[in-house]
């Protein structure tokens, strides 16, 4: 992960993805490809993504049998991406599935790294609570699942930057962390609940952030982009 930050593309076509990419001079940059732009796309946005020297985080989100998720795993890394992921809620038999489908569809031996969603940034405790019946606090609902991902051969976890220290002094300092739910000063935060800034999740242990509306409902996409590079630069861990 040279370039840690990545921008989601959280756009409807890739014509308005490419368009923004363009006017914001943020052409080769690393991007995160999500259900809303795959969905429309298919693999061509990968393979535009890939012409373009872009590093790809294709963010699905898998939870399925492991025998699909297996499948679907190998069609994945076939397309040459360079991060995927699944929800640890799926459970140890599925993320081992998920790895072994990458493995066995990996294009030149590259396997695609594989992180595990623990719980997605957007919740909160009581709807951990009232809806799905979880008495547990977050913090260690989320460091039980990234154990578990990293039991199961996952190569790290998509989590708050919140947790992400815990995460690292229970699963190691290898293992991945990458952090959503990005603020920089002065941006909405719309409908993540536990977000931080790049300072605060490079200092918390994140290896790698991902932003989307802090930069690209930015009045100036690009010096929103330069200001979370700074921020990210200026902290030594
Ligand atoms: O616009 P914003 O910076 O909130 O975008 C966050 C991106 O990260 C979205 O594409 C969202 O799907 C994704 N994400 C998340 N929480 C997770 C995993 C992914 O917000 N746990």
């Amino acid at each position: 992960m040279d370039t840690p930050i990545y921008l989601a593309l959280d756009f409807p076509t890739w014509e308005e993805s490419s368009a923004f990419i363009d006017s914001n001079g943020l052409q080769g940059i690393p991007v995160k490809v999500g259900m809303e732009l795959f969905y429309r796309e298919g693999p061509r946005v990968i393979e535009q993504l890939k012409e373009n020297n872009h590093s790809i985080f294709l963010d699905l989100k898998l939870h399925d049998i492991p025998t699909t998720v297996n499948k679907a795993m190998k069609n994945l890394a076939k397309l040459g991406v360079d991060i995927v992921n699944v929800h640890a809620l799926g459970g140890s038999e599925m993320i081992k599935a998920a790895k072994e489908g990458l493995i066995k569809g990996a294009v030149n031996k590259e396997v695609p790294k594989l992180l595990a969603v623990t719980l997605l940034t957007s919740m909160g405790e009581s709807t951990l609570k009232q809806e799905l019946h979880v008495n547990d606090t977050i913090e260690s609902t989320v460091v039980r699942l990234a154990k578990l991902a990293n039991d199961s051969g996952a190569d790290g976890v998509v989590c708050s930057a919140h947790e992400a220290n815990k995460i690292k002094i229970s699963c190691g300092f290898d293992f991945l962390t990458v952090t959503p739910g990005i603020r920089l000063t002065n941006s909405a935060n719309n409908d993540q609940k536990r977000i931080a800034t790049p300072v605060f999740a490079k200092q918390n242990g994140a290896d790698a952030i991902v932003i989307g509306r802090s930069i690209t409902q930015a009045k100036q996409p690009i010096k929103a982009y330069q200001q979370a590079l700074k921020e990210w630069g200026n902290v030594i861990k």
